[in-house]
């Protein structure tokens, strides 16, 4: 049997190659648009808001048009940006249209005023009976003048070294029966798309006959696969990984006919198999955006750790060339503009909906949660680091300066709880209407919960859940602590604290199994109201207040940032032979995390891969800073606000500054 690759379900014949050979009237706002050919890399690095994808979906069966012409697209209408098109592809005998996903990028001179006339970029890919993934083209397309030109993008392209997939081969004598089982079956996990290995399954359980959507890979759940097979000196499947996901990036996605922002990355991913006429079948990537998943939630943190890996692919390879392809630039100035876009905030952190990251379930996490603000802030710091700077690129690097400075005041000073902050809000005086008011958000003291009073020790404190207007949400939330710690979003002495809380209340968040995803759990009608009675999560199990081992890795990094890597062996080595004993469960129920959990299931991928992370991140400490940033001091001075000079008004950060800043 022939097998083809697709992304997306495709009922396409063979092609060679794909060529926007002409765009239609009919879809094309004018026709007549000019088209102008741009070879530099600036004009990829316009990235303002981007326009509307326009998106070629190879569902339909082809027409059987003159000249061996396909029409290709769906094209989804974004009445702001409208400047949708129409491609068409020629076909010869030989290829198979893979990716066929045109986006437009509007050229705007700012991340700011994002003027769009028209001029835009297409992506796609060529020549897709390859085994690995395919190469991309980039047409750029300026309505100024009347040229247009097609790219082959083939600076490091992906050309496999082992197109028959991974295999883990044991270092050797120091390796301990446990890991060797725990590579082996990180092994077994791995998914292979046209023979190539493209990420990790989150479960693998044979036992499992309804694995839901575990049988997907997940982005987020692929960070800790990633990190340890770069660790391990195995960069393909992550660079294939990086790649394919940026293919689908920009596929279309729709919920009850709406679509989501262009640059959003799906939540998971799946290798389908389809059959085709005669005996051949074809694979295809189908990805998942949230359309398909439990509560339609937005997977807001799956672009955020992309371009996360991205960056630990670059710092672990010493491999550069990925991240600056002209289309991985792009995809992250999509994920990029996506977050930065105005809206009604108020603030400066990102607003979500609930369940719209690791926490993938309604749990009262809605508004600002922290572990978006951290995942947000570190891929901002990515962005900053990744992003050429140029003409093209210059606006969108001054918002991201600024943001990042306005972002980490404001978690600094907001968001941050110890025992001298909880009696400053116990004291709060509420209702001041002024600009220099105390209580800036209005928080009733009535609202510190009676188990803090008791829980917060004299040494150390946290970063609180999330912060709205008369609302903060004092659950700890181990990941986001963790994340802030690891990307320097806290401070130094703040990272050290919450390291304090964290051994100072060991058996609550570390307990029988590291980690408690939130501590404490809703209980009572608390759980009643804020989760809808979800029977999944009741307290002290799943998202709320179980205890999640993947979290290893993230502690460990932390534990290793912050020199306190003895705490991160002792949380290892618990878990070690409870992990094996209990087959890899995905999270543990109770209190203290005694039992596996009740739906936990087994065999779970990250799991496994954030246990081998977190040992050898302690086996060799130097790499861990590969993975975490320092303070950064340029974005300290920074404050954009202005006030000063104005003098009308007084800069409430230059104010506080001397309190959280250091
Ligand atoms: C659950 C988790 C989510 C994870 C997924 C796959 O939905 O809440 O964080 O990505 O399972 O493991």
């Amino acid at each position: 049997m022939n097998a083809l690759c697709f992304i997306g379900h495709s009922t396409m014949r063979p092609s060679a190659r794909f060529l926007i050979s002409r765009t239609s009237k009919s879809f094309l706002g004018s026709a007549k648009q000019p088209l102008r050919s741009n070879r530099t890399h600036s004009s990829l690095a316009n990235a303002g808001r981007p326009a509307p994808a326009t998106i070629i979906t190879p569902r339909s069966p082809l027409p059987a048009a003159g000249f061996n012409t396909y029409r290709l697209m769906s094209t989804v209408f974004y009445p702001r940006f409208a400047t949708p098109s129409i491609a068409f592809a020629n076909r010869d005998s030989f290829g198979v249209a893979s990716r066929v996903v045109v986006v437009q990028q509007q050229h705007s001179t700012s991340v700011e005023t994002r003027v769009n006339e028209g001029n835009f970029e297409r992506i796609y890919v060529q020549n897709g009976n390859a085994a690995a993934a395919k190469p991309l083209v980039v047409e750029r397309i300026d309505k100024d003048e009347n040229i247009r030109e097609v790219v082959s993008v083939e600076e490091g392209d992906l050309n496999l070294r082992n197109p028959e997939g991974i295999e883990i081969v044991s270092p050797g004598k120091e390796e301990s029966d446990i890991e060797k089982e725990a590579w082996k079956l990180l092994n077994d996990a791995v998914v292979r798309y046209c023979g190539s290995p493209v990420g990790t399954v989150a479960a693998n359980d044979p036992g499992d006959k309804t694995p839901l959507n575990y049988d997907q890979v997940f982005i987020r759940d692929f960070v800790p696969s990633a990190l340890a097979f770069l660790l391990r000196g195995e960069g393909e499947i992550v660079r294939n990984f990086l790649l394919h996901t940026l293919q689908l990036q920009s596929w279309e996605k729709t919920v009850d006919c709406y679509s989501p922002g262009q640059g959003l990355m799906p939540a998971s991913f799946k290798v389908s198999t389809m059959t085709l006429d005669g005996d051949k079948t074809e694979e295809v990537l189908d990805p998942d955006f949230g359309e398909s998943a439990i509560g339609r939630v937005a997977p807001v943190d799956s672009g955020l750790w992309w371009i996360i890996m991205l960056r630990a692919y670059g710092k672990i390879t010493g491999d550069y060339t990925l991240q600056e392809r002209v289309d991985v630039q792009t995809g992250i100035k999509l994920v990029l503009n996506l977050c930065l876009a105005d809206g009604f905030d108020m603030f400066p952190s990102l607003l979500v909906t609930d369940g719209s990251c690791m926490i993938d379930r309604r749990m009262g996490i809605h508004g600002h949660p922290l572990e978006i603000q951290a995942l947000f802030y570190s891929a901002l710091r990515c962005g900053r680091e990744m992003l050429a700077v140029n003409d093209g690129s210059k606006n969108l690097v001054r918002a991201i300066n600024n943001r990042l400075s306005a972002l980490s005041f404001h978690i600094r000073e907001y968001y941050w709880v110890d025992m001298k902050k909880i009696n400053e809000i116990y004291r709060y005086k509420t209702e001041e209407y002024s600009l220099d008011a105390t209580n800036k958000f209005n928080i009733y003291p009535e609202q510190i919960p009676l188990w803090l009073m008791d829980w917060i020790p004299e040494e150390g404190g946290y970063l609180i859940g999330n912060l709205q207007p008369a609302h903060m949400d004092f659950r700890f939330f181990t990941l986001g602590n963790l994340w802030s710690v690891i990307s320097s979003l806290s401070t130094p002495k703040q990272n050290e604290a919450i390291l304090n809380l964290i051994e100072g209340k060991w058996n609550d968040i570390v307990g029988h199994m590291p980690l408690k995803i939130c501590y404490p759990a809703l209980e009572n009608d608390d759980w009643r109201i804020i989760t809808g009675s979800d029977p999944k999560n009741t307290p002290w199990s799943y998202h709320n207040g179980g205890s999640w081992p993947t979290l290893l890795w993230q502690f460990t990094l932390a534990c290793i940032k912050t020199g306190r890597i003895e705490l991160a062996r002792k949380a290892v080595s618990m878990a070690e032979s409870k992990l094996v004993a209990d087959r890899w469960a995905e999270y543990y129920d109770t209190r203290n995390g005694k039992f596996i959990g009740k739906q936990a299931r087994l065999y779970q991928t990250w799991t496994i891969a954030g246990f081998l992370t977190s040992k050898v991140l302690l086996e060799n400490p130097e790499k861990a800073s590969l993975l975490f940033w320092e303070e950064d001091y340029e974005l300290l001075e920074m404050c954009v606000c202005a006030l000063s000079k104005s003098g009308r008004k007084k800069c409430s950060r230059v104010a506080a500054k001397s309190q959280i800043l250091v």
